[in-house]
């Protein structure tokens, strides 16, 4: 079964469409990649994955469940996919392993010395293991962007949507953020991210999806988008942001 299927997807904020009929399948263990310019609809796609904002026609389908639906309950899906955005959103007065097992706790409803167990092994897996009693301020950005992603893997989604997860990042803390991605890769994680890396768009992504007003224009391997795009959209897209 796949993990996710969005079919012919429309969102519109006022008169500004921002999504023009987005098909778009992620199969288990697959490693999506969405890029493409600013505006052209890539967090309002995965927003709308995580039921933030609802779509206005076509249908998203979850693991098999209908998540369009609208009388579904959306804290149920959301409790289902692990999201990381941008800024990393941990709570200053937690220490760092209260972050991480809030969701396991609160929502998931897990036994408190099992969520802690489960946080301190990943934590330790990452780098982090030194953080675990720290608060988030005592750590660096690429640090705290690790913890948001141990959070957001705690519960074991379905699903991990990753929003320009590193674009907050002084750019010697990237790598250690693309680090734990490939690790999750390895893992089995099924990923749908936006990023702007496409370095390691090329190096990590199974498939690589190009957006253009709202739309997918093109999608394939990294080595059918970034070595033989066939759209003028894609081309120029390319040429603009890669040095060649
Ligand atoms: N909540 C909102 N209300 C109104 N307009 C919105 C809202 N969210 C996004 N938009 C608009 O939707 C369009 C697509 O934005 P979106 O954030 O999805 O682009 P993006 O591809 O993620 O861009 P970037 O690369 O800069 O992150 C933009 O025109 C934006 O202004
Ligand atoms: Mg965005």
């Amino acid at each position: 079964m796949n993990v996710l299927e969005a079919t012919n997807v429309w969102k519109a904020f006022g008169d500004n469409t921002v999504l023009r009929g987005v098909d778009l399948t992620l199969a288990q263990h697959e490693v999506v990649v969405l890029i493409g310019a600013s505006g052209s609809g890539k967090s309002t796609l995965l927003r709308t994955i995580n039921l933030i904002e609802r779509i206005d026609d076509g249908r998203l389908v979850l693991s098999g469940d209908d998540i369009s639906e609208p009388r579904v309950d959306a804290d149920a899906v959301r409790a289902r996919i692990g999201v990381v955005f941008q800024q990393f959103n941990l709570f200053p007065h937690m220490k760092v392993i209260d972050n991480v097992t809030l969701a396991a706790r609160k929502v998931h409803g897990q036994n408190p010395a099992e969520a802690r167990a489960k946080g301190v092994a990943l934590l330790e897996r990452f780098g982090l293991g030194e953080k675990v009693n720290d608060y988030p301020d005592r750590l660096s950005g690429g640090q705290q962007q690790r913890v948001a992603i141990v959070r957001a893997i705690l519960t074991d989604p379905e699903l991990l949507l990753l929003d320009e997860i590193t674009s907050a990042l002084d750019p010697m803390l990237v790598g250690e953020v693309l680090d734990l991605v490939r690790g999750l890769k390895e893992s089995g994680s099924t990923i749908l991210m936006a990023t702007h890396e496409m370095a390691f768009a090329r190096d990590v992504a199974d498939r690589v999806v190009f957006m253009h007003g709202g739309r997918i224009v093109e999608a394939g391997t990294p080595e059918q988008i970034f070595d033989a795009p066939r759209e003028p959209e894609t081309q120029e897209f390319l040429a603009r942001v890669t040095h060649r």
